[in-house]
């Protein structure tokens, strides 16, 4: 670790209380005017520390910001934030900066964060929006040993392994709604952009992003979203801490991707139907050549919607917008 990162872990040790500019610059060996030096850069990374001459150094707060060393300390993964965490204040995407590390061989495992992204992609060439500070805005790259026949599973479980995070730590009653957006009563909280590039058989990488809307104001979504979209503050009335969310989601999505690498889709598919809300609904389905109505029978393992439609005839629907009617 670097001074900077054993100041920091110094000051988290105690506890809120004072600790000695002395006492840090004889323990890392440097000046008091150095030790101070890397008190400003954690100041600039949006740490609040106070200073006073008899006293030295408290932490008042940590930043808000989702910060590699923020994420990692603690984090009860094996490979999900352990391998490499690229953090921006603003991007385009993340899922465009994801593409363009596993293109370079990035390893499984990274996280691409962002605080901001001016051209947050959804599905269907939609946009995903994406204010800064607001949100969690996080793309993780995979390499499967799976047929990209079974891909679409990987959103399944990105999706519950997120609505589990959001009730262990807000309680809120999450849907997740087909295929993969997460709803608090009816609205949108949350959405999933998969992404995969395949060598024959074979999956190459897979680029999974996820756009949580977690302390964003009612007044800041734009007026068409009103409708359609919620966050965690406007459902709960309180602030919650992005960076636990983050940790809580990585880790409940690691446990889940080692279960899909060894084929176990069944256990997923289970949890995925408790947060589910689509079977059995009446359904308007709009795939891109055709529409028709019907009522969603299941959704079989691989995350395929089984509809009869109206006229009695059943499809096998694997991508499509969907609205309850
Ligand atoms: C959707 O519901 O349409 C999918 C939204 C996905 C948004 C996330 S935010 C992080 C990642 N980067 C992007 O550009 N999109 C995904």
């Amino acid at each position: 670790m670097n001074t900077k990162g054993r100041l920091l872990s110094q000051l988290k040790a105690k506890n809120g209380g004072w600790i000695s500019g002395e006492v840090l610059s004889g323990e890392f060996g440097i000046s008091r005017a150095a030790i101070n030096k890397h008190v400003q850069k954690l100041r600039k990374e949006g740490y609040v520390i106070e200073s006073c001459t008899k006293k030295g150094y408290i932490l008042k707060a940590s930043t808000s910001r989702l910060l590699a060393n923020e994420i990692c300390e603690g984090l009860n993964t094996k490979v999900f934030g352990k391998e490499r965490i690229v953090h921006f204040d603003e991007t385009d995407s993340t899922n465009i900066r994801a593409k363009e590390l596993a293109i370079k061989d990035a390893p499984e495992g990274t996280v691409v964060i962002a605080e901001r992204q001016t051209a947050g992609k959804g599905r269907k060439q939609r946009s995903w929006f994406s204010p800064p500070g607001d949100g969690i805005y996080a793309s993780l790259i995979l390499r499967p040993p799976i047929p990209p026949s079974d891909a679409p599973g990987i959103t399944l479980m990105t999706a519950v392994a997120m609505a589990d995070a959001l009730v262990l730590l807000t309680r809120l009653p999450i849907e997740i709604k087909w295929p993969n957006d997460l709803l608090i009563r009816g609205k949108k909280i949350a959405g999933i952009l998969t992404e995969i590039s395949t060598e024959m058989d074979s999956v190459d990488y897979i680029v999974v992003g996820l756009g949580l809307n977690v302390n964003i104001p009612s007044e800041l979504f734009p007026k068409s979203l009103r409708k359609t979209a919620t966050s965690i503050l406007i459902e709960s009335g309180g602030n919650f801490s992005r960076i636990k969310i983050l940790k809580t989601y990585l880790e409940r999505f690691e446990d889940y991707y080692e279960m899909i690498t060894r084929g176990q889709f069944g256990p997923i598919m289970v949890k995925w139907k408790e947060f589910a809300t689509v079977i059995g609904k009446r359904v308007l389905i709009e795939e891109i050549s055709r529409k028709y109505t019907g009522r969603v029978e299941d959704v079989d393992d691989t995350g395929v919607l089984i509809v009869r439609d109206d006229q009695g005839t059943f499809h096998r629907v694997f991508s499509a917008d969907i609205s309850y009617l």
